[in-house]
């Protein structure tokens, strides 16, 4: 900053000063320009020109702008960058300004503070999140400021909470502690600390009670802090009123079945892991017709219940629109036209609602009696009371309709608005402006016949307005009272008094009219303001019924079934099928299967099976069916009981977290800690193959110590394995059952049968996946010979390491004189007629170099 700044410039730099992580998009004209480090960063995270300002100087300052009309497009690429954005308008007319424009910070955009309807996915809640401690305690709050959709809960540990952040997946975390975030998020630094007491006061004047016992959070002060926290960041940054966040719901995590972010991620619930969103749960379940709708699932499917009674009424109503296909088809086609009231209602609580947004609104009450008639007959309670709580709010539609055009222009200030009739005064301006032509038609053909001037015509333009034009010839014949007004090559141009009088006059009935339409839109908007609560609850009803309405639509189409809920332990699935990969095979393809877990005595299922045979599949559909029952829907299998599950927890193959400086390994291991120090007699684990990113030894050691201690804490656990030796665990404890993946054998060919039975299985046919797969011939034979010698070499696997000798001799047999009773087998097994002269000769090979070793 040099002394010699101009006024401008001095202004930039003290609005610039507050936000030195924000790139400031400075107002002059028609465009928001950037300047110093903001513009080289901007021009290279968006493409554009970077050029400097006072070239000749010794400090030239780099700058680049973006026209005004497209920065959003601007703004949100940055935004989408990492970047958080400012932006500062000239909060006066430049032309009625002496001196600098005053200019002022409006809005500051980050990615959890998007509000931009484009710039959202309609089908997906974008929170922002505020995280705080308060002595041992973690505090979560989030608001989507899109909606006014506002959380807060507080948990105990730091696992819980994290697992928390990811079932909400925020798309910014603002906080006071900058570890307090976990990795990944985008995260905002609080510059201010906030006393336990601040937070108290800010919350309840905001929403106007006394005290937080008024808000329900008296004995969550964590939980109270980071809702102050969010709280403040919004007002800070919209700078608006927010008139839509006018309830902060307090809830107990604990309450909702968690899934874990892995576990979220392993299941494929809303992405899969190719990044895409078919494949994937949500995207089978979503068969709403509305965003609201759509984005209501989306929190049922991130919040599924274990609340017995609350399961219940959910699935009374999916029954109830599943049997009744007429009022079903009925409800669906009412709310099909329904607009994104949510979102609309968010505008209109900020003050930022446009004249469509309102009609829009209307649209959507006006479907409200309609949807309300549909369901007249339904006798689920839910249904029911979801009915009685839609409000029409007829004289606010009646208003609206009244007030505004049925089709207006995109913005206020377009013009035309508001309807004929509503104001005399508009009105009358407006026929002064309709009539302006032929008023100016008529002066023209008067002043012709006084003057008896045939070239004499009226005209208009930016720079003199209404002018008479008369033909250089004749302009000698002009009247005393025109005034000469401007010389043209072939023509005067004069004006007179009255033109120049209603000029002004119909002028003035511009201004006037735009003032006008801008103050009847306004006090409309004002009463919409009024009725904010209610329109939110009726947008939440219609949401509701139609997130019901789609899992209604979804069992009819798959034939889905009514699941049991049930408060013991048993999970009994039978005929199930994987919601998801059903989908993609073609009809009939999929093979259903069946588990039972006794609530009394059956903890673990040891389930074995070859490569490709369909054991992963198996284990995640009973995962998905869990979910999805304890959602309120109905679920891919022809019976299912299940006991109320709290947590699921999965451990699925090897997703590598190198950059966190973790080995595969490792990260396995954390993984099944977790599992291990959390789960409960309520909760459903699934391990797919443990121990497999390390020796065989300690792998199988490990998972058999692992799968002991499940089932000594009576958990629920599928347990995939391809080490054989652990069928024998159901040798020795009770509450563990071997199943297998059934395949069928011919020659050297495997037919897999996809079908889940009884008792272990002995082989993996891992070599012949791998000829599946296109490895060469020649490596897949010789493959098999070793397979076959090495495979005889003893029952189980040798003995492992002193201290794990007691565990391992479980599987370990004697071996006398391992290398001939290895080679006797090896000899044993060759099939000499399939045997090729290569193939021998390897095996000769092969003998006389283990000799050697031996
Ligand atoms: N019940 C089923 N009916 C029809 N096809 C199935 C079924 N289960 C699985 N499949 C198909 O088989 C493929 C392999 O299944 P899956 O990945 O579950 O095998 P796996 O036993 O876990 O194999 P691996 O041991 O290699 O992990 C799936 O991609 C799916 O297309
Ligand atoms: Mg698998």
């Amino acid at each position: 900053m040099s002394s010699e700044n101009t006024p401008m410039m001095q202004q930039y730099y003290e609005i610039k000063r507050g936000l030195s992580d924000t790139l400031l998009f400075y107002r002059m004209g028609d465009f928001y320009e950037m300047f110093g480090e903001d513009a080289v960063t901007a021009s290279s995270v968006l493409g554009i020109t970077l050029t400097t300002r006072d070239k000749g100087k010794a400090n030239p300052l780099p700058m680049c702008g973006v026209p005004h009309h497209s920065a959003s497009g601007y703004i949100q690429r940055l935004i989408k960058a990492g970047y958080k954005v400012a932006v500062c308008e000239q909060t006066a007319d430049p032309s009625a300004c002496k001196g600098l424009v005053p200019r002022e910070v409006v809005q500051v955009i980050t990615p959890g503070l998007i509000v931009e309807e484009n710039h959202l996915d309609r089908q997906r809640a974008n929170y922002l999140m505020a995280v705080a401690t308060e002595g041992p305690r973690y505090g979560i709050a989030f608001v989507d400021i899109s909606t006014g959709d506002f959380r807060a809960t507080e948990l105990n540990s730091r696992l819980d909470f994290e697992s928390e952040i990811g079932r909400v997946s925020p798309s910014e975390i603002f906080t006071l502690e900058a570890g307090l975030a976990p990795e990944g998020y985008f995260v905002t630094l609080a510059n201010r600390p906030l006393s336990l007491e601040r937070a108290a006061e800010s919350l309840s004047a905001h929403f106007g009670v006394q005290g937080v016992e008024g808000l329900g959070l008296a004995e969550y002060p964590a939980a109270l802090k980071a809702a102050a926290l969010t709280l403040n960041y919004v007002r800070e940054t919209q700078k608006t009123i927010l008139a839509h966040l006018n309830r902060l719901r307090y809830y107990n995590a604990g309450s909702f079945l968690l899934l874990g972010a892995s576990t979220r991620r392993n299941l494929e619930l809303f992405d899969s892991i190719a990044g895409t969103r078919q494949g994937t749960l949500f995207h089978v379940l979503n068969q709403t017709v509305t965003a609201m709708g759509a984005r209501r699932l989306a929190d049922w499917l991130n919040f599924p219940l274990m609340d017995l009674s609350a399961i219940n009424a959910r699935l009374d109503a999916v029954g109830e629109l599943t049997q009744a296909g007429e009022t079903l088809a009925g409800l669906r086609e009412q709310l099909d036209v329904v607009p994104d009231l949510e979102r609309i209602i968010g505008r209109v609580a900020t003050l930022k609602a446009s004249p469509r947004d309102v009609v829009a609104l209307a649209e959507g009450l006006e479907q409200v009696p309609l949807v309300k008639a549909v369901l007249a007959d339904c006798t689920a309670t839910l249904l029911g009371g979801l009915a009685a709580e839609l409000q029409a709010l007829p004289a606010l539609l009646e208003r609206i309709r009244a007030t505004v055009v049925d089709e207006p222009p995109l913005k206020l200030a377009d013009g035309g608005v508001i309807r004929a009739g509503v104001d005399a005064e508009l009105d009358e301006l407006r026929s002064l402006r309709r009539d302006s032509r032929q008023w100016i038609a008529e002066l023209e053909a008067k002043e012709k016949a006084a003057t008896g001037l045939n070239s004499l015509k009226i005209g208009y333009n930016r720079v003199f307005g209404y002018y008479i034009e008369i033909s250089k010839a004749a302009a000698a014949g002009a009247p005393e009272h025109y005034i000469r007004k401007q010389t043209l090559v072939n023509a005067e141009r004069f004006i007179t008094p009255e033109l120049k009088e209603y000029e002004a006059r119909l002028l003035g009935a511009e201004g006037a009219i735009e003032a006008i339409e801008k103050r009847i839109f306004g006090e409309l908007r004002e009463a919409l303001l009024a009725e904010v609560p209610a329109l939110q609850a009726t947008a939440a009803v219609l949401a509701d019924l139609d997130a019901l309405g789609s899992l209604a639509c979804l069992a009819r189409q798959n034939g889905y079934r009514r699941p049991l809920l049930t408060t013991d332990r048993s999970l009994s699935i039978t005929g199930g099928r994987h919601p998801v990969v059903e989908q993609v095979l073609s009809a009939g393809q999929f093979v259903p299967n069946s588990c039972h877990f006794d609530a009394e005595h059956d903890n673990l299922h040891v389930i074995t099976g070859p490569n490709m045979a369909g054991k992963s599949t198996f284990m995640r559909q009973a995962a998905l069916i869990v979910i999805m029952a304890q959602m309120g829907s109905y679920v891919p299998a022809e019976r299912a009981e299940i006991g109320l599950v709290d947590r699921i927890f999965t451990r699925i193959g090897a997703l590598d977290n190198l950059s966190a400086g973790q080995s595969t390994f490792m990260v396995e291991m954390a993984e099944t800690a977790d599992i291990l120090n959390n789960a409960t007699e309520r909760s459903l684990v699934i391990l797919d193959e443990i121990g497999r990113g390390t020796s065989t030894y300690d792998g199988l050691s490990l998972a058999w110590a692992v799968a002991e201690y499940l089932n000594a804490r009576r958990v629920r656990t599928f347990f995939a394995t391809h080490y054989h030796e652990l069928a024998d665990l159901a040798r020795r404890h009770p509450g563990i059952k071997n199943y297998h993946m059934a395949v069928e054998e011919n020659g050297h060919e495997v037919i897999f049968l996809r079908e889940l039975r009884r008792g272990a299985t002995g082989k993996s046919y891992g070599i012949h996946v791998a000829k599946l797969a296109g490895i060469p011939a020649e490596v897949v034979a010789n493959a098999r010979l070793i397979l076959d010698s090495i495979g005889r070499k003893g029952k189980g696997v040798p003995r492992a390491a002193a201290e794990t000798a007691v565990q391992t001799s479980l599987f370990a047999e004697p071996e006398t004189e391992p290398v001939l009773d290895e080679f006797k087998a090896a000899v044993m097994a060759l099939e000499l007629e399939q045997l090729r002269p290569i193939e021998a000769l390897n095996f000769l090979y092969d003998l006389k170099q283990r000799l050697r070793d031996s």
